[in-house]
């Protein structure tokens, strides 16, 4: 027999891998989702974050037969997307920055273009690297260069207006076989429609690529948590700050779980007046 495991779907210190990414979406404000996941973990998938209701939002699925890299996912999600503007996350990255989940939040209906995050890291070689001209503008990205122009990665969350699947049909795979999502910020950038975000001296974003990274990140979350009584990553919570679940149902959500401290979070949050201003305190 084989047993497909996947990440994401592994536990991060309380909670499912996935809760962090997810939760950053509903609080981009975002209600209608797709999970692109492998055939395999689909099912897993499905049983651990059904079809949305729970939190006020819907989730579609969608399958991914083989790693043919990230910007594969706007041509699997053409279809959902109806020509509309589409935020995409991976699913193994964590940011904890208001001022990204704010911007996500504010752009119009009608925004045109690209916008995606950096974040300044000791590593950049491991990640899609962003160099800046002395304006603030773009001046190049490069997937994991050996000689990185600076040491500003390209973040896992990333804004595309509708001509994204259109842009990313026309990619072809890079050395390692992939459909780079450097490539298609370079489709942007080369009509003058990409804009990177530069995040915040105290920003958060932790990307769990590595054995080293996935722990580092746990270790992260338990010592927010713990030290701070709040939760990080919850998508009840999440739902809830966003108006997209009243009270009673995040009561009802909590009530299965009560004897465990998420759970305990989630009654408290409801009912406890000193938690909700812990919570409200907290702005993701
Ligand atoms: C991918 C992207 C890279 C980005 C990184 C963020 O890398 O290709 O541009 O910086 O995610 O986590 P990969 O997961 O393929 O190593």
């Amino acid at each position: 027999m084989t047993l497909a495991v996947n990440k994401q779907l592994m536990p991060l210190f309380n909670k499912p891998l996935i809760y962090y990414p997810l939760s950053t979406l509903l609080d981009c404000g975002i209600k209608d989702l797709l999970v692109i996941t492998t055939p395999p973990a689909e099912p897993e998938f499905k049983k651990l974050l059904g079809d949305g209701a729970q939190w006020g939002v819907t989730i579609d699925y969608a399958l991914q037969p083989s790693p043919a890299g990230i910007a594969q996912a706007l041509t699997i999600g053409a279809e959902f997307l109806h020509g509309d503007p589409a935020a995409l996350i991976l699913g193994d990255n964590l940011f904890i920055a208001p001022e990204v989940t704010a911007a996500v939040r504010s752009l119009p209906a009608s925004f045109s273009g690209a916008l995606s995050f950096a974040c300044r890291v000791q590593d950049p070689e491991r990640y899609g690297v962003v160099a800046f001209a002395p304006d603030g503008s773009v001046s190049s990205i490069e997937e994991k260069p050996a000689q990185p122009k600076s040491s500003f990665a390209l973040t896992g969350l990333y804004c595309f207006d509708g001509s994204a699947p259109q842009r990313a049909a026309q990619l072809k795979p890079s050395a390692r076989g992939e459909l780079e999502i450097t490539d298609l910020h370079l489709s942007y950038l080369q009509d003058g429609l990409l804009q990177v975000y530069k995040m915040q001296r105290g920003s958060v974003w932790l990307d769990t690529g590595t054995p080293n990274a996935l722990l580092d990140a746990a270790d992260y979350i338990r010592i927010i948590e713990t030290r701070q009584g709040i939760l990080v990553g919850s998508p009840e919570i999440s739902a809830f700050r966003q108006g997209f679940i009243l009270q009673a149902e995040l009561e009802a959500l909590a009530a299965p779980l009560l004897k465990t401290q998420y759970g305990q979070y989630l009654y408290d949050l409801a009912h406890d007046p000193d938690a909700a201003a812990r919570f409200a305190e907290w702005q993701p």
